[in-house]
């Protein structure tokens, strides 16, 4: 096996897949036909420095950033097998990616709730209660009991005792009672706020921020800063 597929199958193939494929769904690219696409100075700056979601590789010396780039581009010249890139990087084991247990619709195939904050007593150890966190909306309109969704994001904890978390696929934003769990508002968003909200304070009012940068999961992207007033 070579170096730059060895490389490839350890840094890159989580995310770009083993035979390059990558997962567009979930924004990751295809690097099928990148050698005709891109030149090596290209692949070689987002190996370094990262793109977007992809972070940069500043672990890798400049060798093994070197063997990778010519295994993507077919252009490893150290053995006459490797003269063009196979077709599917090898190895004996592979992590495939986050592949998730789906049903036919897209749904995940095991019993709702899909998504839930839970409030624990650090005290204690024990929950002081448990909510269902998102929806799709297409199920709550066919009157299906909301099912929670998957999430990427946390909460923050007011003063006040106010927890607001975005992270859902529904694009909302929503807060809770710290003691008692109880729904107190939501809004709409521009896209998913996949990330933590802040809380900040400017000429002495309370805002509320959070990123909707959607893309995740399917989602729309979306790059708007979303600022509340408390
Ligand atoms: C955690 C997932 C992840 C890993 C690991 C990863 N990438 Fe990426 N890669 C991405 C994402 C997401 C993008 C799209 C970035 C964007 O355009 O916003 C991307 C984009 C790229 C692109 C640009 C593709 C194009 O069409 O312009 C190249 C080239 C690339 N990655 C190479 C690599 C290499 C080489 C490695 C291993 C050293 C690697 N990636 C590891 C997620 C990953």
């Amino acid at each position: 096996m070579s170096n730059g597929n060895k490389i490839y199958i350890e840094y890159c193939s989580s995310c770009h897949k083993a035979d390059f494929s990558g997962m567009p769904q979930a924004g990751i690219p295809s690097l099928k036909d990148i050698g005709k696409r891109k030149d090596s100075l290209y692949v070689a700056s987002i190996v370094s420095q990262g793109k977007g979601m992809m972070t940069g590789f500043p672990q890798l010396t400049n060798d093994q950033k070197g063997a990778v780039v010519a295994f993507l581009l077919g252009k490893e010249k150290s053995s006459a097998l490797t003269e063009s890139r196979p077709k599917k990087a090898v190895s004996p084991y592979v992590f495939d990616g986050y592949t998730r247990f789906l049903d036919k619709n897209g749904y995940p195939a095991v019993k709702p709730p899909w998504g839930q904050l839970t409030a624990v007593n650090l005290n204690t150890g024990k929950i002081v209660w448990q909510k269902v966190l998102g929806e799709y909306k297409e199920l709550t309109a066919k009157g299906i009991p909301q099912t929670g969704a998957d999430n990427y994001g946390g909460a923050v904890v007011t003063k006040g005792g106010l927890v607001f978390i975005a992270a859902t696929k529904d694009e909302r934003i929503r807060a809770f009672d710290k003691s008692t769990g109880k729904l107190l508002w939501e809004a709409e968003l521009p896209a998913c706020g996949f990330a933590t909200p802040s809380v900040y304070e400017s000429h002495g009012k309370q805002y509320l921020v959070v990123a909707c940068g959607g893309t995740k999961l399917g989602a729309k992207k979306g790059d708007s800063y979303v600022a509340f007033a408390l």
